[in-house]
């Protein structure tokens, strides 16, 4: 069985305080979450700080982003070693702000997934279509394309040991969530497809159901048989609402 896991993606939001007060408000309310693991996503400078706060909870605590290089000379990069030494555990790479509006393509995003599983980092690896892509009906070769590139770079083991997340670029931020048919359907093709290539990683890997994801829809999504939790942007800003996500699978 794959353990639900929700992650909440914080993007360029926050200061020490808000996230003294937000994470305090999800550390009361912890006891509450039974079965799904529960991880954050903060800004990199908060890290430190976030791992700090919840060294007493089984949170874990992910990058939004990860270098694609070891060190050197890349200003205004961070290195996946840099990220396991201040205590993350995740990366989320090729999510759909770094792809559209920081032009990352699949290629490099593959090289980042690469480089997060060499310094002992878990990629999130986000995969979705652009509404105009849906509406022509190549959402299935949209997100294809986008496995392939770390299929190709990686090998197929390299996804049984990283997770998923099916973001719709259309259903971010906008308050408009897939219906979880919607979400289902893709989240079977991807699964499918790697079933194709080898029936243990698909059967093994997360994935994860990301866009306008809130307490009051997360339990039919995450109802579904292929959503395996979900990656919350706006909502994990708010203990409560973050807390009824994480409550949603059990
Ligand atoms: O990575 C999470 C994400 O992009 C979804 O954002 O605000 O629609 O939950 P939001």
């Amino acid at each position: 069985m794959r353990q639900p896991l929700v992650a909440g993606n914080w993007k360029m939001n926050g200061s020490l305080d808000s996230i003294n007060t937000l994470l305090e408000g999800i550390k009361a309310g912890l006891g509450e979450v039974k079965t799904a693991e529960v991880a954050v996503c903060p800004p990199f400078v908060y890290i430190p700080q976030v791992v700090q706060m919840l060294s007493d909870t089984a949170v874990s605590v992910g990058s939004q982003d990860v270098s694609d290089e070891e060190s050197g000379a890349f200003t205004g990069e961070v290195a996946g070693t840099m990220l396991r030494d201040v205590g993350c555990t995740y990366a989320i790479v090729g999510h759909s702000e770094r792809r559209s509006i920081y032009g990352e393509s699949d290629e490099f995003t593959a090289r980042k997934f690469a480089a997060a599983r060499r310094f002992g980092l878990t990629p999130i690896l986000c995969v979705g279509e652009l509404l105009e892509e849906r509406e022509a009906g190549t959402t299935e070769a949209v997100v294809g394309r986008q496995l392939d590139a770390v299929i190709e770079l990686e090998g197929i083991a390299a996804l049984g040991e990283a997770v998923i997340a099916y973001e719709p670029v259309w259903a971010i931020g906008t308050g408009r969530t897939a219906s979880p048919e919607q979400a289902q359907e893709v989240h079977a093709f991807i699964r499918n497809k790697l079933a194709g290539l080898d029936a243990g990683v698909a059967d093994k890997v997360r994935i994860l159901y990301g866009g306008s994801v809130k307490a009051a829809n997360a339990a039919e999504l995450f109802a579904m048989a292929d959503i395996d939790g979900g990656l919350i942007g706006g909502a994990s800003l708010q203990a409560g609402e973050f807390l009824g996500i994480c409550t949603a699978p059990d």
